[in-house]
């Protein structure tokens, strides 16, 4: 076996579905990068489900073989980048890693160097990785909710809060002194979003299950909404007068519904928030927040964590909605 093997969850479509399995690959098989990194782990987002089952309303991966994995952290091994040097622990999340670039479920991967970022300081690099895109997508909704003008007090909901994105935001609303509802469709788990900071469980089909409405009673100063849909609708028509809704997800649709009411009635702002290409300045300073706010880590409660053989059937679990929290990938 040649020294520079090693080993990789790899995507074929031979015929109409996607097959994934455990290969090993070479240096030489990694895409065109400036930096080639050890990764030591990745973790699954939803994101991660749609690529490796091809479920979804758009095909995730287009170009096979393929190595999927949004997220990675791992430490630099070559370099031909000023900014990093071999030694250097990274993180990489976003602009096309897992989607159209090679990501990070191997042991190796080649990647621009602008697509990388430092592990924070006072951060592990299996803390980062138990954040991954969602922790940072959750910390950059909280700071554009902020930006706009929602305070520390206020009311905040989170839909889908037991997933990735949601638990994350949960605990990181609490620890900054928000009043958290926690939006679940699974009524069980009131113990854990409690245990993380919710204040208040709202049943999700109390919000999404009903017909869009232009206006409901006002219940809170802001929200993050990971569902979209008839759920964002109602999200937004249940914001206070001068609120905002962080939109980031879209696990129960893409078609939003609604009427301006509640933007030209209650001057409610929708906000979206992007963490594929946001700018490298404003994800450095999410990821230095969340090591400020978070500085011992999420919860064991809140990981799960997997080697890349178990990633298949997670992926599928995962887009059927059974997964709670993060799952976290020692690669
Ligand atoms: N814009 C960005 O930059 C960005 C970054 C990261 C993620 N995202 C998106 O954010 C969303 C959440 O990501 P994630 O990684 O946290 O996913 P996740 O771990 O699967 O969590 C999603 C949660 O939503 C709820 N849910 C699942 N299926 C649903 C359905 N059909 N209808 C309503 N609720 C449903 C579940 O929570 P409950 O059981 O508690 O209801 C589930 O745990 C995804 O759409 C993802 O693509 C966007």
């Amino acid at each position: 076996m040649p020294s520079d093997s090693f080993k990789a969850l790899v995507l074929r479509r031979p015929f109409e579905t996607i097959e994934a399995a455990i290969e090993t690959l070479t240096d030489d098989n990694l895409p065109e990068g400036d930096v080639l990194v050890r990764v030591h782990y990745s973790d699954m987002g939803y994101k991660d489900g749609l690529a490796i089952t091809g479920a979804g309303h758009r095909q995730i991966v287009e170009s096979f073989p393929f190595v999927p994995g949004v997220d990675f952290v791992g430490i630099v091994e070559e370099s031909n980048s000023d900014s990093f040097k071999p030694g250097d622990k990274v993180i990489a999340t976003g602009w096309g890693i897992g989607e159209r670039h090679w990501g990070g479920y191997a042991e190796k991967a080649r990647v621009k160097a602008e697509w990388l970022v430092p592990v924070p300081t006072g951060m592990t690099m299996r803390q980062a990785m138990t954040h991954g895109s969602a922790g940072l997508s959750a910390m950059l909704c909280i700071n554009a909710l902020e930006r706009y003008g929602v305070a520390a007090g206020s009311d905040i909901l989170v839909t889908g809060a037991t997933g990735g994105v949601g638990s994350v935001a949960v605990m990181l609303l609490h620890r900054l002194g928000y009043r958290v509802f926690g939006a679940t469709s699974r009524a069980e788990e009131e113990p854990y979003l409690r245990a993380l900071g919710a204040d208040e469980i709202v049943l999700a089909k109390d919000i999404g299950d009903i017909p869009a409405q232009p206006l409901l009673p006002e219940r809170w100063a802001g929200a993050i909404d990971n569902v979209g849909g008839a759920t964002l609708a109602n999200v937004l028509a249940s914001t206070a007068y001068g609120g905002a809704v962080a939109a980031l997800g879209l696990v129960g649709g893409t078609n939003v519904q609604t009427t301006v009411l509640p933007f030209i009635k209650r001057g409610v702002a929708l906000l979206g928030v992007d963490s594929e290409k946001c700018p490298n300045k404003t994800r450095i300073a999410a990821w230095k927040r969340l090591a400020e706010v978070i500085p011992d880590g999420l919860p064991a409660s809140v990981i799960e964590e997997i080697g890349l053989d178990a990633l298949p059937a997670r992926a599928a679990a995962i887009i059927r909605g059974q997964i709670r929290g993060r799952t976290l990938v020692a690669v």
